[in-house]
């Protein structure tokens, strides 16, 4: 009998590098965050989501003139058709904004003019470099047509659930000004606009995160960008990924319910007793506090008014807690611990947290598949099958 050798099973792919990217990168242990070698503070600080999706996207930042035209391609492509609208009314008011953010961009495929003859993808794998490069701004056209639409989408989902009419976004906002117009209907404040457009910045790109990882195990196989962004978007709905940003608010409404402040460490010793997760803290690569949610804690704490102010408390609290008990096993807060109270403080309602993540995370999708793209690889890794039965009788349905 011949002795089989199990290979060595990385589950989860911890610490299996798969390619090269150099869109974005972390490092876990100093707890630092680079778009294009930018550290994150300074993006947070000085860019726009724009300017920091051009960044991801072409590698470098734009003079004054590139970035003007990309602003204005962004602006351009901003409507979404009557047709996806009509679409979206017809799903069930229940239907979560994350998979309505889904459905959209499904429906948006037919619309686009660039629609893809399946067999052009095989130009990524061909010899023909003029092919290939048409291929590749294809693929970035669409990007940027779904970067533009992804907060059209979103907003015009909360519209139409609330029984409002879908508004179309005005030339002269900012990308971030523009979701948030097309969401209340009514022109942001400037401390608004700023709060949402940092709040982009930081969620735009994060090393090989699941999301991005599907959307390149999609592209992979040299599919069209609309079938890679939509796969991404069903990857960070979950609560372990993007989903868990709603979920932050949940707890510390839970804790608010039980008590407030004074609560904190005996619904945090119940939770851990039986093995529960705080939502928002811990991460596959951080082994540090998440420089995002340090931005983010000091937008929380000057957003929060009153209602809010003692959810701002509770999560403090929380966090002082919680690193005393986790902190040495390398679990931090992490980017989704302060986001909810931020978004929260501007009106948006729970279940669009997630979708929020979805809008700028578009942009790290798109460029790190067009990264991928340069040299494409169709990606298929194995599973061990461990029975090792290759004989089993195949038993009619009556015997069985
Ligand atoms: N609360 C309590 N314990 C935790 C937590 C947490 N949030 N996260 C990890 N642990 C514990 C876990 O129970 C395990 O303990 P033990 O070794 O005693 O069994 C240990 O830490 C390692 O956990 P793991 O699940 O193997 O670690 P992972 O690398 O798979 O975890 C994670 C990453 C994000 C899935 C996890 O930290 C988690 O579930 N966090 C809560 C959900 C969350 O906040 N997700 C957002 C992630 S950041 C935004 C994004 O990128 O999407």
């Amino acid at each position: 009998m011949s002795t089989v050798q199990v290979p060595e099973i990385k589950k989860g792919l911890e610490g299996v590098y798969f390619t090269v990217s150099n869109v974005s990168a972390i490092n876990g242990q100093e707890g630092r965050l680079v778009y294009r070698g930018i550290p994150i503070e300074a993006l947070a600080e000085h860019s726009s989501f724009e300017e920091t999706s051009f960044l991801l996207i072409e590698g470098r930042l734009p003079r004054r003139d590139e970035l003007e035209t990309f602003v204005q391609t962004l602006r351009r492509n901003m409507d979404v058709p009557g047709q996806v609208i009509d679409a979206l009314k017809k799903l069930p008011r229940s239907t979560h904004p994350m998979d309505a953010l889904r459905f959209g961009v499904s429906a948006l495929v037919g619309f686009d003019a660039e629609v893809m003859d399946p067999r052009e993808g095989l130009a990524l794998m061909g010899k023909d470099e003029e092919a290939r490069r048409a291929y590749w701004e294809k693929g970035k056209r669409m990007g940027i047509r779904l970067i533009a639409k992804f907060p059209t989408l979103v907003a015009a989902w909360h519209r139409i659930r609330q029984g409002l009419p879908v508004v179309d976004p005005l030339p002269d906002l900012s990308h971030a000004g523009n979701f948030l117009y097309m969401m209340f209907g009514e022109k942001p404040t400037p401390t608004a606009e700023r709060v949402m457009d940092v709040a982009l910045i930081l969620h735009a790109a994060h090393g090989m995160n699941a999301s991005t990882f599907t959307a390149i195990v999609i592209a992979s196989t040299a599919v069209d960008m609309y079938s890679a962004i939509a796969g991404a978007i069903g990857a960070l709905k979950g609560p372990l990924h993007g989903g868990a940003n709603q979920l932050v608010l949940a707890q510390l409404r839970e804790i608010q319910a039980r008590g407030g402040v004074s609560r904190v460490e005996e619904w945090l010793e119940e939770l851990l007793s039986r093995k529960g997760r705080v939502m928002g803290f811990g991460h596959r690569v951080y082994k540090a506090y998440d420089p995002r949610a340090r931005i983010l804690k000091k937008w929380a704490g000057e957003l929060a008014k009153e209602k809010e102010r003692e959810l701002y408390e509770i999560a403090v609290k929380l966090e002082e807690i919680n690193i005393q008990k986790l902190g040495e096993k390398g679990i931090f807060p992490n980017v989704d611990f302060y986001s909810g109270l931020v978004y929260g403080a501007l009106g948006i309602p729970t279940e669009f947290f997630t979708p929020i993540f979805a809008v700028a995370r578009v942009s790290g999708w798109v460029a790190d598949v067009l990264e991928y793209w340069k040299e494409n690889r169709l990606i298929r890794p194995r599973a061990w099958y461990s029975d090792q039965v290759w004989d089993r009788p195949y038993v009619p349905i009556d015997e069985r």
